[in-house]
Parts: structure tokens; C-alpha cells; sequence
């Protein structure tokens, strides 16, 4: 295995305290704290407000610069020899899913501040600034279409076609992201956009390959491609005890048969793709009422473009066929494409960590992340660290610190060495 750093950037990773950062994860997660223990910080909320703002003192009381831009990413900066240059960026996002867990985006931000203040405790300059950022809206959890900030960011979407999107507490993203900068007036503004010299993004994996094979660290090697839909299927509504069974445009059978279709469509003897329903509204939702109405949403995902486009294809069709006589509309909320991370970046993030006394080994990410959309305009990797029973996107997500300390172990060094440490 080649060695990836340099004395610099090894003081660097030794001076990552990972109690500290233990600490910070544990305080940001009072931020929407449930009282089952997992966090409700849906994007631009109350809650994200107030974990937005003790992000930002804590990082301003540490003297780094901190600024927003306008579509809310919060921006950390320790400044480099050369005010330039390009920045290294290493982040993740603060937002959670409704039941969410306290280390899904969090790791990744907190472990970025706590890497600037161990590049200040070991007195390490780098060339390059390195900022660590803080995305909007990775999630999707409240306004669907989910890696907001980072896709404005990368130039992949425009702020302004997102402004009208109403998330599922009937919210317009526009009136959100502004509540959310008023919160924070005197914060310098940042260029939508600006060139960057590279992007690490450090995540809990999501699932259960490094516990079951007792590693610390994963170089990620792609995220999967992903497809996201709205279905909405249109029926008559009518009283549920008068209504001759005959005569039924009933939208919630006909959803269910479709459902059902698609599950037999949608078999993967590999168990690679996978198929999910995570919401599913009916409408007006009264036991005497037939349904008139029902949306609900398609998750798909592959490592492979083809077979997942092939499979996305058969979606409209099955529905529709399913859904009659009742009326199927199909509209996309999300396409993203698989996503190969530079074999350099794999390299070198392995590298480090084997340096580092961490064991380590490559794996692809079945979430996708933030990571997607900066891997667009400069090359970008992911860390990974284990997560107890594979378990995510609930409340009783759990991370060792151990793995915690060991993954911004990583990160640091990784970053001092892109940032010319
Ligand atoms: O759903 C995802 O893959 C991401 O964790 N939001
Ligand atoms: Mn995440
Ligand atoms: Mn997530």
C-alpha cells in the first residue's frame, strides 16, 4: 500500500479529538430531538434554524469564517498561504428525515469543523483554504426534490426552479430558504457558485458490510443511480356503504393492485435493485369514504444505468395497466445517474487510512449523498465508517465514537494533504 501523507498531514489526523467530537455530535442531535432518541430536523425548519445557528457560533467562536449563499449552504472556512486558491471542501448536511438518527449528514459536518480545529491545535497552514460546508436539503424529507444546495452549488439545477416546490407541510421552499436567511442577517453572502479543488465527504455507510466484516473505514467507489416518482391515481369517491361494488372507481384497490404489480416487476432474484414505497397519502382518508384520490412515491435504485432505466421504463405502463379503470399519472421527482468516484480519490482515501492504522476496504454506496453533485465539477471522494446493524434513516441509528474519531481521522489528513499541508 503507498503512503498518501506527509508528516504534516498525519500530525494532523493525531490531533482530531474524538471525544470533542463526540460531544458536538451529541449536542447538535438536541436540535429536533424525539423523545425516542432519533432527530426531527427536517431542511429549512425551526429545528434546522436553531442547529444552523449553534453550528455557526461555535465555528465563529473557533475564528473561522463562516458565510451562507443563497440557496442556505453554510459555508466554514479556515483560510489557506494562498487566499486564491480553490478550496478543499469536505461536508455533508444537517438536515434529517422525520424519524431520523442523530449521525446521517451530521458526522460529516461536525467532523469537518473538528478537523479545522485540529489543523489549528497542531499548527499546520495549507496552502488552500479548506471549507467545510453544511448542504441544504440533502435529504428530501420535507421538499421532495433532496440535494437542494449542492446541485445549485454544482450548477446542476438552478436555485430559482426549486423556489415553488411546497414540501409535505404544505411550506414553499422559497418562503423557507428565506426565513431561513433572515435568521441569519449578518452573514456574509457567498457565491452561488466558485471553483473548487476537490470534495470529501465523510458518512456513515447506511448498511452492513463494514460491521459484518469488522472494518473501520470504506473508500467509497460510486453511489447508485436513482429514480424518483410520484404516482397519482384519480378515482370516484362516493359513500362507502351505498355504493354497489360494481360500480366502484375506488383509487386505493387500484393503487394497491398497481403496488402490487410493480413488486412482482420489480423481483430481483440478486437482490440488487431496490424497489420502495415510502409515502403514501389517501384521499379524503375516511373510513366511509371510497377513495377518490391516491399519491404515492416510487424509490428505485441500481449500480446500473441500463437495467435501471429499463426498469424506470416499465413503471408507466404497469401502473396504468393496474390502475384501471382509475386514471395513473406518473411524474419524476429525482433522476440521478450512478456516480463513479475518481479511482485516485478511492486510492488515496484507502491509502490514508491504512496509514493510519485503520482498516479499511472499498465499497460502493447503495444511499446516494451530497457527494453526487461536487463529484459533477471537481474530483470528489467519500469516507465511510460503520453503523450498528447496518440501520438508517430511524431513531435508533447508532455509530461508535470510535468510528466516529477514526473516520475524521481520515478526513483530516486527507484534506490537509489535498490543501497542500
Ligand atoms: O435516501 C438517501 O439515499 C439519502 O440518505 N437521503
Ligand atoms: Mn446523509
Ligand atoms: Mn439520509
Amino acid at each position: 500500500m503507498s503512503n498518501d501523507l506527509n508528516e504534516a498531514a498525519v500530525r494532523a489526523a493525531r490531533a482530531v479529538n474524538g471525544e470533542r467530537l463526540w460531544a458536538s455530535l451529541m449536542h447538535l442531535a438536541l436540535f429536533g430531538a424525539r423523545p425516542d432518541g432519533g432527530v426531527d430536523r427536517h431542511a429549512l425548519s425551526a429545528n434546522d434554524i436553531a442547529a444552523r445557528s449553534w453550528v455557526i457560533e461555535t465555528a465563529q467562536g473557533l475564528g473561522f469564517e463562516v458565510s451562507v449563499d443563497d440557496a442556505a449552504n453554510l459555508w466554514i472556512r479556515r483560510k489557506g498561504n494562498r487566499t486564491d486558491a480553490a478550496p478543499v471542501i469536505v461536508g455533508s448536511h444537517i438536515d434529517s428525515q422525520p424519524a431520523g438518527g442523530k449521525f446521517d449528514g451530521a458526522l460529516g459536518v461536525l467532523a469537518g469543523l473538528e478537523g479545522l480545529r485540529a489543523l489549528d491545535e497542531a499548527g499546520i497552514s495549507t496552502d488552500r483554504p479548506i471549507d467545510v460546508v453544511a448542504w441544504t436539503n440533502e435529504e428530501g424529507g420535507r421538499f421532495e426534490r433532496s440535494c437542494t444546495g449542492s446541485s445549485v452549488w454544482s450548477g446542476a439545477m438552478e436555485l430559482e426552479d426549486y423556489l415553488d416546490d411546497i414540501g409535505a407541510d404544505g411550506a414553499r421552499l422559497g418562503d423557507a430558504l428565506a426565513s431561513t436567511l433572515a435568521a441569519t442577517p449578518d452573514l456574509p453572502r457567498r457565491p452561488r457558485r466558485f471553483p473548487a479543488h476537490a470534495y470529501l465527504e465523510l458518512h456513515i455507510e447506511q448498511g452492513p458490510v463494514l460491521e459484518n466484516e469488522g472494518l473501520e473505514i470504506g473508500a467509497v467507489t460510486a453511489i447508485q443511480g436513482i429514480r424518483w416518482m410520484n404516482v397519482e391515481i384519480s378515482g370516484h369517491g362516493g359513500h362507502a356503504g351505498t355504493t354497489p361494488m360494481a360500480d366502484r372507481r375506488d383509487a386505493f384497490q387500484a393503487a394497491h393492485r398497481a403496488v402490487a404489480q410493480l413488486n412482482a416487476s420489480m423481483a430481483d432474484p440478486k437482490d440488487v435493485l431496490r424497489f420502495t414505497v415510502g409515502r403514501f397519502n389517501v384521499m379524503p382518508n375516511s373510513p366511509s369514504v371510497i377513495p377518490e384520490r391516491v399519491q404515492f412515491t416510487i424509490d428505485l435504485r441500481h449500480p446500473d444505468k441500463a437495467l435501471l432505466d429499463e426498469r424506470a421504463r416499465c413503471i408507466t405502463p404497469t401502473v396504468e395497466a393496474a390502475a384501471a379503470p382509475c386514471i395513473a399519472s406518473i411524474s419524476p421527482i429525482l433522476f440521478m445517474d450512478p456516480m463513479p468516484f475518481p479511482e485516485e480519490m478511492i486510492a488515496g482515501i484507502e491509502a490514508t487510512a491504512n496509514q493510519l492504522g485503520h482498516r479499511a476496504r472499498r465499497l460502493p454506496s447503495g444511499a446516494f449523498h451530497d457527494a453526487l453533485y461536487p463529484a459533477l465539477v471537481c474530483p470528489s471522494g467519500m469516507i465511510f465508517v460503520p453503523c450498528r446493524g447496518g440501520l438508517s434513516h430511524h431513531p435508533d441509528e447508532w455509530a461508535e465514537p470510535r468510528h466516529c474519531h477514526a473516520g475524521a481521522r481520515v478526513l483530516t489528513a486527507k484534506a490537509a494533504k489535498l490543501a497542500g499541508a
